[in-house]
């Protein structure tokens, strides 16, 4: 089935409704999840879903779950990805994969194309980082990953998730009884922009994903002593801003150590705030990231260590809190290799492709077959304002999504 020109037109102007509905207060293209944007964004695409011909409904997590009835029914292809973006974030990180998801819903029905398999389409809640320290949430409500210790979740401000949940109406209680039946699943698909710089500097068209990274999330929280910046020799202090400083520094050389590892630290707090004043307490938010466990694991100790040793030489303390801790994830055969001879077969260009990048997809891939289709970003550039992927490069990936969907359609065993 080839994609036709209203396709592009569709996506160009989708793409541009959904880039209108952010917060115009934050920088470049921001919708976070828990706020009215992302409401009225995942309220958006639902209304898409329906025009599409989707039975649509919102699970008990906030996931708009929309449904395509097929000719036998009881088992599914799943396609899904997410409308939530990072403060200050872009245009294509999850849309991608939604606008395209309902794209293969529309070319199938403009085709008179029925499947065997229900089709269903989610849009997950929630799967950038919140400011609970908790990330793809509606995907691991969807497979039993969460418990009341996700709603007792803090803010910075003290609020917990279970308060803040109700704003985007989602009840706590529902939302931990959100568990989707993945035993009907077949397989699941999600496509997404690459959000680096592979593809383009290989000049290659489609990325065929093999394993999604491992990421663990880490607070440390140091306790100093308040003291004039003045007239406290240095000596003497008990400087909890050092410490995090020294901690920061530790990521950075530790995330050198690996191949394919990474680490950041993307949120850090003093407090007082004040420029004399020495630090009495001293937040730092970060994460490590890499293809092997048992690296990633390593580099929590070693964290955790040069935490606290920067803290001990200045006579402050330290607690470090691992937020999450997900392992690596390969994502699965006959998926990947249906991905690739498609791409092949439609006479596209390919690379195989370590995701640095999380995705729902790797949680889901803990309950059936996963595989990602990625298409290139320009200049590898994600997370921010400059974030773009044309409109030439993405159809291609919504012609593999559609022709994995009805290779994938045939494996159906009732
Ligand atoms: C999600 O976008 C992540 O990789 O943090
Ligand atoms: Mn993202
Ligand atoms: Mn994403």
């Amino acid at each position: 089935m080839s994609i036709i020109s209203p396709v592009r037109e569709r996506f160009a102007t989708e793409l541009g409704e959904l880039a209108a509905l952010t917060d115009s207060s934050r920088p470049g293209w921001t919708r976070r999840a828990l706020s009215e944007e992302d409401v009225a964004g995942r309220d958006y695409a639902r209304t898409l879903m329906k025009q599409a011909g989707l039975e649509t409904r919102i699970d008990g997590a906030g996931n708009v779950i929309g449904l395509l009835r097929g000719r036998l029914g009881g088992r599914e292809i799943m396609l899904g990805s997410h409308t939530d973006t990072v403060d200050g974030g872009g245009r294509f990180d999850g849309i991608t994969g939604v606008l395209g998801a309902i794209e293969v819903v529309r070319l199938l029905r403009e085709n008179d194309v029925r499947l065997d398999h229900d089709l269903v389409i989610v849009v997950f809640f929630n799967e950038e980082p919140n400011d609970f320290g908790l990330f793809c949430v509606g995907s691991r409500a969807m497979t039993g990953l969460v418990d009341r210790s996700t709603l007792a979740a803090v803010d910075p401000t003290g609020r917990t998730l279970a308060e803040a949940l109700p704003e985007s109406a989602i009840d706590p209680e529902a939302f931990l009884n959100a568990r989707y039946d993945f035993a009907r699943v077949t397989a699941f698909l999600e496509l997404h922009i690459e959000q680096g710089p592979e593809l383009e500097r290989a000049g290659r068209q489609i990325g065929v994903v093999e394993t999604i990274t491992g990421i663990n999330h880490f607070r440390a929280l140091f306790t100093g002593r308040q003291d004039h910046a003045g007239t406290t020799p240095m000596d003497v202090r008990a400087d909890a801003g050092c410490a995090a400083a020294g901690t920061v520094l530790a990521v950075e050389s530790i995330a050198g150590s690996g191949e394919n590892t990474r680490g950041t630290c993307g949120q850090i707090s003093f407090t007082p705030e004040a420029v004399n004043v020495v630090s009495q307490n001293a937040v730092v938010e970060g994460e490590f990231r890499g293809p092997e466990g048992s690296w990633l694991h390593e580099a929590q100790r070693r964290l955790t260590d040069a935490a606290a040793a920067e803290a001990s030489r200045r006579g402050v303390s330290v607690e470090v809190e691992w937020t999450t801790d997900d392992a690596p994830v390969p994502l699965h055969e006959p998926v990947t290799s249906t991905i690739a001879s498609v791409a092949d077969d439609l006479g596209l260009s390919r690379a195989t492709m370590f995701s640095g990048a999380g995705h729902d997809a790797g949680i889901i891939a803990a309950k059936t077959r996963v595989g990602m289709v990625f298409v290139p970003s320009v200049d590898g550039r994600s997370h921010c304002p400059e974030e773009f992927t044309d409109l030439d490069d993405i159809m291609p990936g919504v012609s593999v999504l559609l022709e994995t969907v009805l290779r994938v359609d045939r494996w159906y065993a009732g």
